[in-house]
């Protein structure tokens, strides 16, 4: 096993939220992520390397080792399972809810209900916990227009200020989990390369809630 660290990240909010928390664990890109067209970003640290991947496959990168630690949300990790990955730290990013939503004023469920989500497994337990049978449309964005044109009654997405449902005349109507995004660590590298990883836990997390 090299000795090198790789850290995965996604683009936009995470990386954003998340290159605080770095510096304070003295790691610096040299590259951004949003004007380089590179996946792999160097580091101030020759020994450190990002790697700039889609959210949701960065569980996957993280449990298969091709990342020793990343940066997912939890509605992410809920959908994915968490095997092969330790979560050891509440970053307190990205902070979002889990939510069913519906139309505005709209009608009671109904008998058959189907429900358009990207969280598959997640809707799936959430409905199954509750005897309830539905029909689930999986979906890789967008959610908020399915209702709109009758592909179905009702979403599961994630919620931050609800602009989103509000500007497609929808509604949060459940609230499924509250969301944030979690440092997450490949169990091998964990034991493998503990004393390198463990430093970097413990700078994140004394970084995690100081304002500088
Ligand atoms: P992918 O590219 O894999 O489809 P994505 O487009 O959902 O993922 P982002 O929009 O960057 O990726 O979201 C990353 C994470 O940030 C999500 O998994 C969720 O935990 C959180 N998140 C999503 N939307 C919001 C929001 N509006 N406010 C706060 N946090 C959010
Ligand atoms: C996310 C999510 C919702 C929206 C919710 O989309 O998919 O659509 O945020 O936030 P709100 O409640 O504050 O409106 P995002 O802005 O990340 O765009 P994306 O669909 O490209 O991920």
């Amino acid at each position: 096993m090299s000795n090198t660290l790789t850290i995965a990240l996604s683009k936009g909010r995470i990386f954003k939220e998340t290159l605080p928390l770095l510096a304070h664990a003295g790691i610096v890109p040299v590259d951004d992520p949003e004007t380089s067209r590179k996946l792999i970003l160097d580091t101030n640290q020759a020994d450190v390397k990002l790697v700039i991947i889609r959210a949701s496959d960065v569980p996957t990168y993280v449990q298969y080792g091709a990342a020793d630690l990343g940066v997912a949300g939890k509605d992410v990790l809920m959908e994915h399972g968490g095997e092969g990955l330790y979560e050891p730290v509440d970053l307190n990013i990205a902070r979002c809810k889990l939510m069913v939503a519906g139309p505005v004023g709209g009608a009671a469920e109904p008998e058959h209900m189907r429900i358009a989500t990207k969280y598959v497994h997640t809707t799936r337990r959430y409905y199954a916990e509750r005897g309830r049978q539905v029909e689930i449309i999986k979906l890789y964005g967008s959610m908020e227009l399915a209702p709109l044109v009758g592909l179905a009654d009702r979403i599961v997405d994630v919620v931050d200020t609800g602009n989103t449902l509000k500007a497609n005349g929808l509604e949060p109507l459940e609230h499924i989990a509250d969301i944030s995004s979690r440092l997450v660590v490949n169990k091998a590298s964990m034991k493998m390369k503990h004393e390198r990883v463990k430093e970097f836990i413990d700078r994140i997390a004394e970084a995690v809630g100081r304002s500088d």
